[in-house]
């Protein structure tokens, strides 16, 4: 018979099985180069005031804890018992020791709340003259709808940095949650309601996030990436975005045209809002929320076999030869 390890050895694996998934639990995010899925580098002035009162939050609660420790440690080492010592002498009721450790956490306590109330009021500061944009979840992608511009486009955001940008968030049919780590708050999306964020993101980059409340089979495929450009950039991206569809430039594309026009596609993504938007398709860097990349092989693969990479998908899986696919994926690919 094997013998059972020591218990010191059966606690040290269990310790390292923790670390382990720990450390593992840290890992970077597979998503993209600017995007570890984290609160801690918080990219936007309301992120920050947020991440600054988790910090203080964070050492004055280590401190306590520090405190309470080492007065054990010392009450258990000092007034440890010895062998044939008496009955301690029982104390109760000792009104200064009470007072002072219930009015140190309340004072405590009242400064942690003066300090929220601080930074509710910078998150939630109206900011003047803000780019508006609606963003609306969907099973399961996500709308943005850009104010006043006339375009509307989905899965990837645009917005400009050191420029006030207001989120106006709401949903088409479930709860969902609008949640990018780093811009440093959530927002749920709520049917019938508009929740608002404000953001000033100070630094260019793309950071993703994803939906944060379960929403049905593909929730984990309702990813969301903001492309925080500097204000010149993100013009011409909205310059771009207005324009009309692109005419396609080839029979090829053509062909691939007039099958997007006489099947089912267009009925869902041309002027209705069940879909997305394709009009600038090709110059997004996504497929279907982040499932795939935008390459003309995966679009081929979606648009043939959509129930094997998003099962819950709403899109039917067709049935094109590879011929009325190469079309369709040259037509759609061309739409910048
Ligand atoms: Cu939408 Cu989870």
């Amino acid at each position: 018979m094997v013998p059972r390890p020591a218990r010191a050895v059966r606690s040290f694996r269990w310790l390292l099985a923790a670390f382990s998934l720990l450390i593992l639990g840290a890992c970077k995010s597979p998503l993209g180069a600017d995007s570890p899925l984290t609160t801690l580098v918080p990219v936007s002035t309301q992120g920050r005031a947020i991440y600054h009162q988790f910090v203080v939050v964070c050492i004055i609660s280590t401190l306590v804890l520090a405190l309470v420790l080492c007065l054990v440690a010392w009450v258990l080492l000092h007034y440890r018992g010895q062998p044939g010592d008496p009955e301690p002498e029982q104390v109760s009721n000792n009104r200064k020791l009470e007072i002072l450790w219930t009015s140190i956490p309340i004072l405590i306590l009242l400064g942690l709340f003066v300090y929220m109330f601080h930074t509710m009021r910078t998150v939630d500061a109206n900011q003047a003259n803000p780019i508006v944009i609606t963003v609306i979840g969907h099973q399961w992608w996500w709308e943005y709808r850009y104010s006043g511009q006339g375009f509307d486009t989905a899965s990837e955001v645009h917005i400009p940095v050191n420029t006030p940008v207001t989120l106006k968030i709401t949903s088409d049919d479930v709860i969902h949650s609008f949640w990018v780590p780093q811009l440093g708050w959530k927002q749920d999306a709520i049917p019938g309601r508009t929740n608002t964020m404000n953001l000033t993101v100070t630094r260019a980059g793309t950071f993703d996030g994803t939906c944060a409340e379960f929403c049905g089979t593909e929730h984990a495929w309702m990813r969301i990436r903001v492309i925080a450009q500097p204000l010149d950039q993100f013009n011409a991206w909205v310059a771009q975005q207005k324009q009309p569809a692109v005419q396609p430039a080839t029979a090829l594309e053509r062909q691939g045209q007039q099958i997007f026009q006489s099947n089912p596609c267009a009925s869902c993504h041309v002027g209705s809002n069940t879909a997305p938007n394709l009009t600038h398709f090709g110059s997004r860097e996504w497929i279907g929320s982040g499932v795939l990349d935008n390459t003309p092989q995966n679009l081929a693969r979606w648009i043939n076999h959509v129930k094997q990479v998003k099962p819950g998908a709403l899109m039917p899986s067709f049935n094109f030869t590879q011929s009325e696919l190469n079309a369709l994926v040259a037509y759609l690919e061309g739409q910048k």
